[in-house]
C-alpha cells in the first residue's frame, strides 16, 4: 500500500506530525506546512500527488485553500480535514472541489482509503489523457495528405486541440493547406455536424464586414431589410473560420476582441448582446508579429486569437509529400472527369521534386491539373509540366548528387543517386523506383548492393 507524495496542510503542529508519521509508515513520502499560502508556495517546489488540509485555519482555510488548488491544479486531488462534520462544512467543501471529506477523530483506515481512491483516480485519468493522446497522434487525417514529419506535426496539433474551445490561429504561407487544416480541425471536433461558417475579411468591404460577422437589426442600414443574425451567432455552436485575418481592419479588429472576450455579440442597431457558442479559427499568410511591431495588427487581438497556433509548413519543407499530393490531385481529377488517371512519369516526377513551389500545394494541384489536360497518353512527361518548371530540366540536367570534379566509378554514383531519391520521397521505395525508371525489383538489388561502409554522400 502507499506511495505517492501527499502533503499536508495543518497549523496545529502535534496534529500535523502524527499525521505524517502515521502515513511515512504506510509507504508515503509526507511534506508538512502550516498554512495554506505555505502550501501554495511548497507546491511550487515540490511534485505532490495529494493535499491533506485541515478545514479550520486562519487566514485561508482548507476550504478556501483547496479551492484555490481546485483552479490552479485541477489534476490535484485534495482532502479536507475537519473537526466539524456539519452539513455546512461538507457542503462548502465540495463546491471547493475536495475529492473527499474527513470527520476528526481520524479513522486511518478510512483516510488511507480515501487516499488511495483519490491518488488511483488521478493517476487513471493522467493514464487515460496519455492513451488518448498517443491514439490521436497515430490518427491520420483523410483530407490531409501527406506522410512528413511537417504534417504529422498538423495532424498531431489538430487532434489534441479539436475538442477544446481554445480560439486557433492557423498561419503558413499562401497555398499550403490552412483552410484544408480548420476544416480538418472543425471536421475532427465533436462538433462536426455543426455549421462551419468561414469568412474571407480581406474580401468582404470593411463596412459589411461588422454586419456580416456580427449581424444586424431590420433598418440599421439603408439595405438592411431583414434582421439577419450574423456569421458568429449563425454558426451556433460549430466553428467561425475568419480567414485573411491579417487584413481586418484596425476598427474591426477592436470590435472583433471585444467580442471574443465577452464572447457576446452585438449587431449593427441593436442595444441587445447576443451570446454565442461557436468555436473561432482564424488564419492569415502574413507575419502577424511583424504586422503588431509595425502597428497594423492590434498586439491585445493576436494574443486573443493565437492561444494555439498551427504552423502549416511550405511545401518546399515537406519535399517527401510531394509525390503524394501529385498522385492524390491525379486521382482526384481523373475522378472528376472520367478520364483514366496517367501515370507520373520519372523525369517528371524529378522535375516536380526539384521545382521549390513558392504557390505550395496549390500551385502544384494547378500544374497537376494542367498536365492532366495537356496529356493524351498515359503518362505525365516534362512537356506537360508548365515552362517555369520545364526549365529545370535545361538549367539543372539529372542531378547525380556528386560535384562534377568527384571522380567517381559508375557504380558509386548510382549507389548515391539511389540513396538521394530515396531520401527525396521520405523511404517510398515504390515511387523512388518510378523516378529512378527502374523497377521495384531492381530497386531492392541495388538497395541489397549498397556497401555500407562505402563512404556517405
Ligand atoms: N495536405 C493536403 N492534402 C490534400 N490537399 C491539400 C493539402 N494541402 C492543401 N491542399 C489543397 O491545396 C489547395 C490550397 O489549399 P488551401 O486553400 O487550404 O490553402 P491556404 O493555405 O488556405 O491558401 P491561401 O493562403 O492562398 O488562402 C486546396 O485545393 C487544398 O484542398
Ligand atoms: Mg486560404
Amino acid at each position: 500500500m502507499g506511495g505517492g507524495r501527499i502533503l499536508i496542510v495543518d497549523d496545529d503542529v502535534s496534529c500535523a506530525g502524527e499525521l505524517r508519521g502515521a502515513l511515512a509508515r504506510r509507504g508515503y513520502v509526507v511534506g508538512v506546512v502550516a498554512s495554506g499560502a505555505d502550501a501554495l508556495a511548497w507546491l511550487h517546489e515540490h511534485p505532490a500527488e495529494l493535499v491533506l488540509a485541515h478545514a479550520r485555519m486562519a487566514p485561508m482555510s482548507g476550504v478556501e485553500l483547496c479551492a484555490e488548488l481546485h483552479v490552479q491544479r485541477p489534476g490535484l486531488p485534495t482532502i479536507v480535514v475537519t473537526g466539524d462534520s456539519s452539513l455546512e462544512g461538507a457542503v462548502a467543501a465540495i463546491r471547493a472541489g475536495v475529492f473527499d471529506y474527513i470527520a476528526k477523530p481520524i479513522d486511518l483506515v478510512a483516510l488511507t482509503i480515501a487516499i488511495e481512491r483519490a491518488i488511483g483516480q488521478v493517476t487513471l485519468r493522467r493514464e487515460l489523457a496519455r492513451v488518448r493522446e498517443q491514439a490521436a497522434v497515430k490518427r491520420p487525417i483523410a483530407s490531409l495528405v501527406g506522410t512528413s514529419a511537417g504534417i504529422r506535426g498538423v495532424v498531431e496539433l489538430i487532434h489534441k486541440v479539436a475538442d477544446s474551445d481554445a480560439t486557433v490561429l492557423i498561419v503558413g504561407e499562401s497555398g499550403t493547406g490552412k483552410e484544408l487544416v480548420a476544416r480538418a480541425l472543425h471536421d475532427s471536433a465533436g462538433r462536426r455536424a455543426l455549421p462551419f461558417a468561414a469568412i474571407n475579411c480581406g474580401a468582404v468591404p470593411a463596412h459589411l464586414l461588422e454586419s456580416e460577422l456580427f449581424g444586424h437589426v431590420k433598418g440599421a442600414f439603408t439595405d438592411a431589410q431583414r434582421t439577419r443574425p450574423g456569421l458568429i451567432a449563425g454558426a451556433s455552436g460549430g466553428t467561425v473560420f475568419l480567414d485573411e485575418i491579417g487584413e481586418m481592419s484596425l476598427e474591426m479588429q477592436v470590435k472583433l476582441l471585444r467580442v471574443l472576450q465577452e464572447r457576446r455579440v452585438r449587431p449593427v442597431g441593436s442595444d441587445e448582446e447576443v451570446p454565442f457558442a461557436a468555436r473561432v479559427i482564424a488564419a492569415t499568410n502574413r507575419d502577424l508579429e511583424s504586422a503588431v511591431a509595425a502597428h497594423r495588427f492590434r498586439e491585445d487581438l493576436y494574443y486573443r486569437i493565437n492561444v494555439v497556433q498551427i504552423r502549416v509548413p511550405p511545401l518546399r519543407a515537406r519535399a517527401s509529400d510531394i509525390l503524394l499530393l501529385a498522385q492524390h490531385f491525379i486521382d482526384k481529377i481523373a475522378a472528376r472527369s472520367g478520364k483514366p488517371a496517367a501515370a507520373l512519369g520519372a523525369e517528371a516526377a524529378r522535375l516536380l521534386l526539384e521545382y521549390t513551389w513558392p504557390g505550395n500545394v496549390r500551385e502544384l494541384e494547378n500544374c497537376i491539373e494542367r498536365a492532366m489536360a495537356l496529356c493524351s497518353g498515359d503518362e505525365i512527361e516534362i512537356a506537360h509540366l508548365p515552362d517555369r518548371i520545364k526549365q529545370l530540366h535545361e538549367t539543372h540536367p539529372p542531378v547525380t548528387g556528386a560535384s562534377p570534379l568527384e571522380l567517381l566509378s559508375l557504380a558509386e554514383l548510382e549507389h548515391r543517386h539511389v540513396r538521394r531519391v530515396l531520401e527525396a520521397v521520405g523511404g517510398n521505395k515504390t515511387m523512388a523506383a518510378t523516378i529512378l525508371g527502374i523497377d521495384r525489383r531492381s530497386l531492392y538489388r541495388r538497395l541489397a548492393e549498397l556497401d555500407p561502409a562505402s563512404p556517405q554522400s
